[in-house]
């Protein structure tokens, strides 16, 4: 079937994070991690039928879920899950708080490489925990750990829990199975708990790229790993609230699930009805959805390659996302500056990364090439131009 990206409904009428921050505004969004694309057809249809039933009453995870999800971990990255691993979870961010909390107390260390997702920043603080931040490194041609940081981080006798964003938001790096192995060496010899957010995994735009979840790379790694996933990011269903964290050690998991209970296990159903509809019958979507989403990136690569100043160093192997230098504009707020000049963009500040800005290019194609004018403007006018 072939799905049509190039036309989208307006969110501005719906209740939207990405669109109501500027309603009433000449401002284009491409902030917040969630694209302007329908859905998958099938979810659609799963949601519509499940709505139509008319009761809503509290929700059971059923055998085909579990099902489903265990069947896309098996084809997709040749992930062997059993059922009793799968913890549902409301959304992801109360998992990686849940994870902090499982493996450390209150005063010790979290080590986390940045720029990265937000709540990776926040959530240590929030937990009453330490924050230790190690700087991502650039390596040439690619982003990497800065892998002399990182074991000293990790070394400290205080530093309980890693947590890892792979593939990585906002670098887009699709690590290769030896820097995850390098990595899982370091938390193996200094006994530390990994949290590793795999959400955007099956959004993978570098064909050369593949996947690894760490947890697949070996039982001593699995023992100490909470792994969470969702179909939010794939299939464009992150305001359904609905996720997974798989924990292998038994242990482990009932620590972790006695923490949540309360706080973040209860999904709602129509959130449960779109994970199992996903990874049940949307790969056709998401294979379409990953074509689109490379022809945006071409896009948006050629118009960076004549926009001096404003720097993709390299091009997102994963996702939607753009990770762009915007610092020798010469700008004292690049955010705002591109906010003045139309665009909505995510404040690298947010992520550890002052000086640069986000761009979320999961849109119709004219509407990015909208963004982009938009943004060549701004650059034009850069202070650092003159
Ligand atoms: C790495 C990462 N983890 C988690 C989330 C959010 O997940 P949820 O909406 O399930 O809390 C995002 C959203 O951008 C993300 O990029």
């Amino acid at each position: 079937m072939a799905h049509d990206f190039d036309t989208c409904p307006d969110r501005s009428l719906t209740e939207s994070t990405k669109w109501h921050r500027y309603a009433g505004q000449d401002v284009i969004p491409a902030w917040i991690a969630d694209m302007d694309f329908r859905s998958a057809p099938e979810i659609v249809e799963a949601i519509r039928e499940r709505a139509a039933h008319g009761v809503y009453g509290y929700p059971a995870q059923r055998d085909a879920l579990f099902a489903a999800v265990i069947g896309h971990l098996r084809r997709r990255h040749g992930w062997e899950v059993r059922p009793e691993w799968i913890t549902f979870l409301t959304s992801l961010v109360p998992g990686i708080h849940g994870a902090i909390r499982v493996g450390s107390g209150p005063g010790q260390g979290i080590v986390t490489p940045f720029p990265v997702y937000p709540p990776f920043l926040s959530a240590p603080t929030l937990s009453e925990r330490g924050l230790i931040k190690v700087p991502m490194a650039w390596e040439g041609a690619r982003w990497s750990f800065d892998w002399e940081r990182l074991e000293q981080a990790c070394a400290h006798p205080n530093s309980k829990v890693l947590l890892l964003c792979s593939p990585h938001n906002p670098l887009a790096r699709v690590f290769e199975r030896a820097e995850l192995e390098r990595l899982a060496d370091i938390v193996l010899r200094h006994d530390l708990l990994v949290c590793s957010d795999e959400i955007h995994c099956d959004l993978i735009l570098d064909p050369s790229a593949r996947h690894t979840v760490f947890a697949s790379l070996g039982e001593e790694v699995a023992r100490r790993t909470i792994t969470l996933m969702a179909a939010s990011k794939t299939y464009n269903v992150a305001g359904l609230a609905c996720g997974f964290a798989i924990v292998p050690d038994a242990n482990l998991r009932a620590r972790y699930r006695r923490l949540l209970q309360g706080l973040a296990l209860d999904q709602n159903i129509f959130g449960l009805t779109a994970t199992q509809a996903a990874f049940e019958h949307g790969e056709s979507w998401r294979l379409a959805c990953v074509d689109y989403l490379r022809g945006n990136l071409d896009l948006v690569e050629a118009e960076l390659r004549t926009m001096p100043g404003l720097v993709l160093r390299q091009r997102p192997q994963s996702s939607f996302l753009a990770w762009l230098d915007a610092s020798a504009l010469g700008y004292e707020d690049p955010h705002v500056a591109f906010e003045r000049g139309g665009v909505g963009l995510t404040n690298g500040v947010d992520f550890g990364g002052p000086g640069h800005v986000r761009l979320n290019f999961g849109c119709p194609r004219d509407r990015l090439r909208e963004i982009l004018r938009r943004m060549r403007g701004v650059v034009e006018r850069a202070p650092g131009r003159r």
